[in-house]
């Protein structure tokens, strides 16, 4: 909370201008005015200071409207009212206010940053903050309170960017309504980002990025900024996907246009629809245990999100993680394969008939704990196992049928799960004639056992995914934790023969690289060899159940860890660039595949695989 104390750099310039008979009182020279009169009057009138206070003043006539939210929990009608100002089109920085409030980030941010650039263009907008020290207010918050008017503005770029920063240290300031706030924080510091790197002042743009970053970790936009920020001030190229996290808009993804969100439908541990992977794009397009599946697959967001992949923006991905904006296999519209996909693009009407592949990651149980995943062993209760496994044969069965896909289980362990296994016996050629099955599973319960007790399956599956992360018994029973190697290798060695004999016919191992086992990458290359698997699969860590310190000391991809040099040199190795090998390397000197190879391997597998994507497909939610 702010008080007076740590108002008291402005206490000259407050008290000479509360001084003033003026109802009026002059700017700050950081882009703000203090509370006036009226608005003080209106707080007293409230009882409390709201979180979001806008005063509308039409013409001069009129007397003041007032559009008052006290806390976040009256947000979702506060948001309306204020959307449906007839002026708000003009007012960018209210605006960008709004589609902050309904969590639009990333339009957020493009709104005030265009309303920087473009100065003085539009409507007059004063922010207030600070209470002159003559006025006393029984609850103030230090949240800032907004005055806009159908007068012209008369401001420039300058004062914009000074208006932005400060209304950026007041949310980081204030407490209170943490939710709301702290996404307020994001979305100020990512149009920071842009508007200070557009003017080339990184050191600026990062102090900003690097607090809210502390504030919001899991921001997708202002982790990219930051990646960005660091190579511009590392003299290193920023690649091109990233630039306008630090700038101007260089258009570079409006050439591609990503079918996943058109595709996909990815029901989650908690039940909550995804399109992609949730580290990729964590947005969710509605809830399967509450809704109908065709409101949720065109929900406003399903539609808002493939819109993003047509529009160049992608505003709701991670451009930082993405396999696919890493490698540079995302398709040009022309080179969509699916005719529904094209169509959609081609009319631009983003509501689609049906779901071509289902990813089912909607339970996390399992049999293991890995410590990259899960801080201790998960295992959902009985009777939230039952109520999922029931609306699994209630909603899934008519809509199997027309699935092509389904990918099972990226969240838990396919063969521990009640729902997933309910989902496994639904499957049979009668009921479901096109369908064919991704397997992701750790592999320590795939015996032959277990797959003889899902024959309607058989037939069907066409890839399987092994976790392994290790080429060494050490290493495996550490990061598969609870795992045993022997049986493991024994599985492995079961799905090695289903392999030659063909009844699967792609078999993938993939391999998490931290700290305890990037020096067996090179050896894992042989040991999937070794065991007839196509492909190598190497992704790096992401920060699931780690503490941030402990994170910096396994993530060796990070350039500031003591071994980023070794692992470098590592994966600097030709083995790397070999054709059965697929990675996320993003690193300089690291062996890769050039861009027009990858996206020739990627056309091969997705003969094999229609639904390929790049690298590996990743499904951490
Ligand atoms: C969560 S697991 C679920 C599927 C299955 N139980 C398995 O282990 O393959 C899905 C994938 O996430 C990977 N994974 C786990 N923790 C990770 C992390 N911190 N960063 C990146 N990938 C991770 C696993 O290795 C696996 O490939
Ligand atoms: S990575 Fe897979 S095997 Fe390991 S704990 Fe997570 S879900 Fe289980």
């Amino acid at each position: 909370m702010l008080d007076l104390l740590t108002l008291s750099h402005r206490t000259d310039h407050a008290i000479t201008a509360f001084a003033k008979a003026s109802a009026e009182f002059p700017p700050f020279d950081n882009g703000t005015q203090l509370l006036d009169r009226d608005t003080i009057a209106k707080i007293r009138e409230v009882g409390v200071h709201p979180f979001v206070l806008v005063c509308v003043q039409g013409d001069s006539n009129q007397s003041p409207h007032w559009l008052i939210c006290e806390t976040e929990n009256d947000l979702p009608k506060f948001v309306d009212e204020l959307a449906g100002l007839p002026m708000l089109g003009e007012c960018k920085l209210l605006r960008g206010f709004e589609r902050a409030l309904r969590l639009e980030t990333y339009e957020a941010a493009e709104c005030w940053f265009s309303w920087v650039k473009e100065a003085p263009l539009g409507r007059a907008e004063i922010v207030r903050l600070g209470l002159p020290l003559s006025a006393s207010l029984g609850s103030y918050y230090g949240y800032p309170t907004f005055d806009v008017s159908s007068a012209a503005a008369s401001d420039n770029g300058d004062r914009r960017l000074s208006t932005l920063s400060t209304l950026f240290e007041a949310y980081l300031g204030a407490d209170g309504n943490n939710a709301t706030r702290i996404r307020l924080v994001e979305a100020f510091a990512f149009a920071l980002s842009r508007a200070f790197g557009a003017r080339g002042e990184y050191h600026e743009a990062i102090w900003i990025v690097d607090r809210a970053l502390q504030l919001w970790p899991s921001s997708i936009h202002l982790k990219a900024a930051r990646h960005a920020l660091g190579l511009k001030l590392d003299g290193k190229m920023v690649p091109d996907r990233l630039v306008k996290f630090i700038g101007e808009d260089n258009l570079y993804l409006k050439q591609f246009v990503c079918p996943l969100p058109f595709e996909h439908f990815e029901i989650s541990p908690s039940g909550e629809v995804l399109v992609c992977c949730g580290h990729w794009l964590p947005t969710s397009i509605g809830n399967f245990m509450k809704g109908p599946i065709d409101g949720i697959l065109n929900s406003a967001k399903a539609q808002k999100i493939r819109e993003s992949m047509t529009d160049g923006s992608y505003k709701y991905c991670n451009h930082l993680d993405c396999g696919a904006m890493i490698q540079g296999t995302l398709p040009t519209a022309k080179e969509l394969d699916n005719p529904a996909t094209r169509q959609a693009v081609a009319d631009a009407d983003y509501r689609m008939k049906g779901v071509d592949f289902l990813t089912f990651g909607f339970d996390q149980t399992c049999n293991l704990s890995c410590p990259s995943c899960r801080t201790h062993r998960i295992v959902e209760k009985t009777s939230a196992s039952i109520e999922k496994a029931r609306a699994v044969e209630e909603k899934l069965v008519d809509l199997l049928p027309t699935v092509k896909v389904l990918h099972i289980n990226p969240a838990g362990e396919l063969f521990g799960s009640k729902p997933s296994r309910k989902l496994l016996e639904m499957i049979d050629n009668e009921r479901c004639p096109q369908l064919i099955l991704d397997i992701i599973s750790n592999g320590t319960l795939f015996t032959e056992e277990e797959w003889n007790k899902f024959p309607g399956i058989h037939g069907k599956v066409r890839s399987v995914r092994i976790s392994i992360d290790a080429a060494s018994k050490p290493t495996f029973e550490k990061l598969r934790r609870l795992g045993r190697h022997e049986p493991f290798v024994e599985n492995m060695r079961f799905l090695s023969r289903l392999r030659a004999a063909g009844t699967i016919p792609q078999l993938k191992f993939s391999f998490t690289y931290q700290l305890e086992n990037f020096r067996e990458m090179p050896e894992f290359v042989e040991f999937c060899a070794s065991m007839n698997a196509d492909f190598a699969i190497f992704e790096r860590l992401q920060n699931i159940a780690f503490t941030a310190k402990d994170y910096r000391a396994k993530a060796v991809h990070h350039p500031e860890h003591p071994q980023h040099g070794e692992f470098l040199r590592i994966i600097s190795k030709p083995i790397f660039a070999t054709p059965r090998v697929w990675h996320d390397f993003d690193y300089q000197g690291a062996a890769k595949m050039t861009s027009d190879q990858a996206r020739e391997r990627l056309a091969k597998t997705q003969a094999v695989m229609p639904n390929a994507v790049a690298v590996g497909e990743v499904r951490v939610s």
